[in-house]
């Protein structure tokens, strides 16, 4: 197949051959000095498509899969590798994983002998969307998410769809969670393109316009923004919620990925937004139709008050509202809306 690569912003590459692409983003860099860092996943599944054979094997570190290790010991790994392979400044590090290696490996090459370069090749939907561009890195630590971590770009952000074929669709929904959160951003017209897609039966291929479009959202607010100090707030549409019903679910042993909590989120978060901004309520639900139809979205045994609560631990709030970015319709968002128990309780009933 000729590879088809296309530069889509600075630094991101859409491919349909991540190995050719690879070799020569790496060309200029002496083989000793590549380093590639996957978790025992896309050990697996990742590296034969990037061509194993043409990294020095003693130079591939692996980690456990998931979120649980993205923790400092995992880091420690990393450092200790490069740090007994006297790293050279020219050296590279290939981030070669979903969001947890990406974020994991970002952080790690960045204070590495004051920064050392490093390239992301996502793997999973959600990275390719989200986690792998922006410049966002970091580790969890003290049970807290990404507490320790620092804003660095990658040097090349290398994405193809071929990675799609080993994940599970649960996991492509988790993604799509986070494309759709965009599309709300953005406006109608990419609401509706996104809407016509079904991704539990899309074939790869059809995710690549879609994850283009998705990333030029992204980039559009984060270019605005890129240390989060305002506009990049509009990312966490969603999550306010969809976090708490994160933790909600892992305190129950539940599991529930991300973009499935985002999904979730969503919902409770549009009620709030007829509530505060007078958002559409007929749209509002259309909206939790569709999603009701292509996610298990389940709230059973879900406590108000408790879902409340997790919401009031996060850091931006006062002693009783809670901080939201909100839609007054698809396309135009406020940050920083404050709300009150009441209505955030009155919300989430709505939206079961
Ligand atoms: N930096 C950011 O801006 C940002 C944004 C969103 C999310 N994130 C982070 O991203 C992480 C979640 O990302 P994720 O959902 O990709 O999780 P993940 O990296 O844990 O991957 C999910 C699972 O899929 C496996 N996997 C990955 N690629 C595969 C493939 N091609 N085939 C088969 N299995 C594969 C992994 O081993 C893992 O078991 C979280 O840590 C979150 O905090 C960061
Ligand atoms: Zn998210």
């Amino acid at each position: 197949m000729p590879n088809t690569n296309h530069k889509l912003m600075e630094n991101i590459v859409f491919t349909n051959n991540v190995a050719t692409e690879l070799q020569d983003a790496t060309n200029s860099t002496a083989r000793e000095d590549i380093f590639v860092l996957t978790d025992c996943n896309t050990l697996k599944y990742c590296m034969p498509v990037i061509g194993e054979l043409a990294f020095k094997e003693t130079n591939v570190i692996t980690i456990p899969a998931n979120e649980t290790s993205k923790n400092l010991e995992s880091v420690s790994k990393v450092w200790l590798t490069l740090s007994q392979r006297l790293v050279r400044r020219n050296s590279l590090l290939i981030n070669l994983g979903g969001g947890m290696i990406c974020d994991l490996g970002g952080f790690a090459a960045s204070c590495f002998k004051r920064g050392m370069r490093y390239i992301n090749v996502p793997t999973t939907l959600l990275a390719q969307v989200d986690a792998s561009v922006g410049g966002k890195t970091g580790i969890n630590f003290n049970g807290l998410k990404n507490e320790i971590g620092v804003f660095s770009q990658a040097e090349a952000i290398i994405m193809d769809t071929v990675f799609f074929s080993t994940l599970d669709k649960r996991q492509i929904l988790s993604g799509y969670g986070e494309m759709f959160k965009h599309a709300l951003l953005a406006g109608c017209s990419d609401l509706k393109s996104l809407m016509e897609i079904n991704p539990l039966h899309a074939e790869n291929e059809f995710f690549r316009k879609p994850i283009k479009r998705s990333l030029e959202i992204k980039q559009s607010i984060v270019s605005k923004d890129p240390f989060e100090k305002g506009e990049r707030k509009s990312l966490n549409f969603g999550h306010t919620a969809g976090h708490a019903i994160e933790s909600f679910r892992i305190h129950e042993n539940k599991d529930l990925y991300h973009g499935e909590a985002v999904a979730h989120g969503i919902i409770i978060e549009l009620y709030l937004s007829i509530m505060k901004l007078n958002f559409d309520s007929q749209l509002c639900e259309e909206i939790k139709t569709y999603l009701r139809s292509i996610f298990n979205i389940d709230f059973n045994g879900i406590n108000a008050e408790s879902l409340y609560n997790l919401m009031l631990h996060d850091k931006k709030n006062t002693d009783d509202e809670v901080n939201f970015t909100l839609l007054s319709r698809v396309g135009e968002y406020k940050t920083d809306c404050y709300c009150s128990k009441k209505e955030i309780i009155d919300a989430i009933e709505h939206a079961k």
